[in-house]
């Protein structure tokens, strides 16, 4: 059951993690197996406040982590069965928490969709990156799910692993390959610094730095190859000759990229409603304690002028295969750098149902931020940020 809003996008966050990951940056909890239940809790409560902010129909759930296959199986279930019913229902999954009697619990509840996080089939890499999967773990898993019936699986890979030759790379997009994803998500591996894990591999990550080039388009090259449709920077999903009719992007992420509004709900979950975007606080306490007492969690809130809007709907759109409606950006876009970057063959400009429409060239999708960052037209006010409690 859902509203009577318009909100067709949820996700709902589940922080708790078997251990903590060193290159990891979300919000995560590591155990706490006796605090899942009453995380549960709080997560219904917090649904149960917002719930007509949702439509009725709502069109995809996304339940991301931390790790939420390894929330303790009965929380996960009674979540499961209280959100709403979607057209595209999405678990991300760690492949050591895959059993058999886990894939069919999910597919009994309506997942539809498992993005796995496999990141390396190498383990030595795996090692570096504090994995606790084994090559093997991904396979059992991606067998457990297959036989479950989840028709729809996503598999994560990084690249930039410290110490990652080409030939590591190359192996890992082998291996994905011959598990036959319908979707990958192949992500640039990111060191905050002033992490351990920056601190730990910072030399190799500076010696590795500019080789990455290189190894995004290895990795486009040989997935597009494949088969697949490079439909955003960082993912791929069958090409319509191996879908069979199906549109296999991820919808949830879709909705994000095309600016749509989302209900984000638990520890540090992000919304973005009506022109306001929302961030649930990071502490789990603050959280569950806020929504036992029956009150919305401490947030911040963050008003999100027009501008803002059209500036983000060119940031996210030119990361898509599809056209930005330059309607739709109207002032974000400075026009002058606009026919630079189309001069220099980085932009293409396409005539659309209104108007015309932009989008990055393949060379400029290769250099991605820096040829977005020179077309968003300069930005004279700041937006304001204010806490809520
Ligand atoms: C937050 S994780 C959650 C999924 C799951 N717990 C896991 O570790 O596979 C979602 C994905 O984000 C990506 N990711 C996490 N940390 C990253 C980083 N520092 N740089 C780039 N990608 C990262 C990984 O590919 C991961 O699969
Ligand atoms: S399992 Fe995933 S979410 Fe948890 S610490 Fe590792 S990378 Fe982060």
């Amino acid at each position: 059951m859902s509203g009577s809003g318009a909100v067709r996008h949820l996700y709902v966050h589940l922080p708790f993690c078997a251990h903590r990951c060193g290159y990891c940056d979300f919000v995560t909890v590591v155990g706490r197996r006796d605090e899942h239940a009453s995380y549960v809790d709080a997560l219904l409560a917090e649904l149960a406040l917002e719930r007509e902010l949702l439509a009725e129909q709502v069109e995809t759930v996304f339940l991301g982590g931390g790790t939420p296959t390894f929330t303790e199986p009965r929380a996960l279930v009674r979540l499961l069965e209280a959100l709403p019913e979607a057209e595209e229902v999405t678990v991300e999954a760690n492949p050591e928490t895959v059993t058999p009697e886990l894939a069919r619990r999910l597919v009994g509840l309506g997942v539809t969709r498992v993005s796995l996080g496999v990141q390396s089939f190498q383990r030595r890499l795996l090692s570096v990156l504090q994995r606790r999967a084994a090559p093997a773990d991904v396979r059992r898993a991606v067998d457990a799910l297959r036989a479950a019936g989840i028709a729809n699986l996503s598999l994560d890979l990084l690249y930039g692993v410290p110490g990652q030759s080409e030939a590591d790379l190359d192996a890992d997009l082998e291996e994905a390959i011959a598990l036959a994803p319908e979707h990958l998500s192949c992500y640039e591996l990111e060191a905050k610094p002033g992490t351990r894990f920056a601190h730990a591999h910072g030399a190799e990550l500076a010696r590795q730095a500019e080789r990455m080039e290189g190894y995004f388009e290895r990795v486009v090259e040989t997935l597009v190859a494949a088969g697949y449709r490079w439909y955003e920077t960082a993912n791929f999903c069958r090409a319509p000759a191996l879908a069979e009719g199906r549109d296999l992007r991820a919808r949830h992420n879709l909705g994000y990229w095309l600016g749509h509004d989302y209900l984000g709900l638990g520890v540090g979950a992000v919304s973005t409603i009506a022109g306001t975007r929302r961030r649930n606080l990071p502490s789990l306490v603050g959280y569950v304690r806020a929504l036992a007492a029956g009150e919305p969690p401490p947030r911040a809130l963050e008003p999100l002028d027009d501008r803002t809007r059209r500036r983000e709907l060119l940031l996210l759109g030119l990361r898509l295969d599809e056209p930005v409606r330059l309607v739709d950006v109207g002032d974000a876009l400075d026009r002058d750098a606009l026919d630079r970057m189309e001069s220099l063959g980085l932009v293409e400009l396409l005539a659309s149902g209104r108007g015309e429409a932009l989008r990055l060239t393949r060379r400029g999708r290769f250099l991605g931020g820096a040829v977005t960052a020179e077309l968003l037209a300069a930005l004279e006010e700041p937006v304001g940020v204010r806490v809520a409690s």
